[in-house]
């Protein structure tokens, strides 16, 4: 037995891995193991002999078992080791480079504007890109065969042949959400809605699609000089810096009276420069809302009156950042974007400056 117990905890403080552990299980203790066997010999002794070799065997058994279980866990005990060696991972190694996109410049001029406006109190309101030509036109006081709906060189959808509804038409700007704002929530109300806009128009100023936030202020007392501070307010916050406006009186057909308003530039040098120079980028159209435009709306305007706006995100961001060129901020062009683009990282925030 002396051997037997040397034999086998030798061979299981030795074994390398759990199959070779469980080998030497099945040797000494499995059915027909050594130690089993042995047991099986009881049955031939005397009953004296079997009061010795009895608790002896199964002591014998005990010992074997535990020292098998004790290695097992120590054996697993080692695999876990390495495994957390092996795995091991240095979390403050400089992240591996990896190509990786910018925020482009409209975007991040969006959020700009948004974190401005809504420090204001505007709430952001959306609407679709493809509007039907009741809220693109009509409700915006603009009837079928006014000069306006040309002049705004609007891209019409095609109908099914034999459907003679006015066609669908790209919003032509985001006024159309001023009218599916006002019906959805009534007065009082004070929304912004930034998004893409089209027009057939291309040159170093205009494309076909372009980006506007639209601004919308209604309630009993609101005057143009509400107007023209929040615009005031809006261009200072987003410059950083006092910038020259140009209030210009105009007209629009949702908007009496109207004004829009340009920002003093310069362009030498192949940039454009804000706040110096000579010349002027338009940047906004603006006024108070319309009586028609209201009751479109279902606001009573002898109760109700206010401002609308609309902003060109895409000139905002050409002046602030010094892009001379609005057609290639839709090129797609990596080294553009490279240049003009904005890290992910970087969000606008007002309270970390714009
Ligand atoms: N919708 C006008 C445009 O696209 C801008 C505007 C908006 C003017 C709101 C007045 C009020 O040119």
């Amino acid at each position: 037995m002396d051997d037997l117990r040397e034999k086998y905890l030798t061979a299981i403080a030795g074994a390398g891995d759990e199959a070779a552990l469980e080998e030497l299980r099945l040797a000494a203790v499995g059915k027909k193991g050594e130690v089993s066997l042995k047991m099986r010999e009881l049955g031939k002794m005397t009953p004296e002999e079997r009061q010795v070799a009895g608790p002896k065997l199964n002591a014998l058994k005990d010992e074997i078992n535990s020292a098998l279980s004790a290695k097992k866990v120590a054996l697993e005990d080692a695999a876990l080791e390495a495994r957390l060696a092996d795995e091991w991972l240095d979390v403050t190694l400089p992240a591996r480079e990896r190509p990786r996109g910018t925020i482009h410049p409209v975007s991040q001029v969006t959020e700009e504007v948004t974190a401005i406006l809504a420090d204001m109190g505007f709430a952001v309101a959306e609407g679709p890109q493809i509007e039907d030509d009741w809220h693109n036109f009509d409700a915006l006081n603009i009837p079928s065969h006014h000069p306006a709906r040309t002049e705004m060189d609007t891209f019409y959808m095609a109908r099914a042949e034999g459907d003679d509804r006015a066609p669908n038409v790209l919003r032509t700007h985001t006024s159309p959400v001023q009218i599916r704002s006002m019906l959805d929530q009534g007065a009082p109300i004070r929304i912004i809605c930034p998004g893409r806009v089209y027009r057939a128009d291309y040159d170093q100023t205009h494309t076909p699609m372009f980006h506007q936030v639209e601004g919308l202020a209604i309630d009993r007392d609101i005057s143009m000089a509400n107007l023209k501070w929040v615009l005031e307010e809006f261009f200072s916050a987003f410059f950083g810096k006092p910038v020259k406006t140009r209030f210009r009186a105009s007209h629009f057909p949702f908007t009496e009276p109207s004004a829009e308003v340009d920002i003093q530039c310069s362009w030498e040098g192949g940039a454009v420069k804000v706040g110096e120079g000579d010349d002027w980028l338009e940047v906004l159209g603006s006024g108070m809302v319309h009586p028609k435009v209201l009751e479109a709306g279902g606001i009573d305007p002898a109760e109700w009156q206010g401002f609308a706006f609309g902003i060109g995100i895409d000139r905002l961001a050409m002046l602030k950042y010094g892009i001379p060129d609005l057609r290639a901020f839709f090129d797609s062009d990596l080294r553009w974007l490279r240049h003009y683009g904005f890290s992910a990282l970087q969000v606008p925030t007002l309270h970390g400056g714009l």
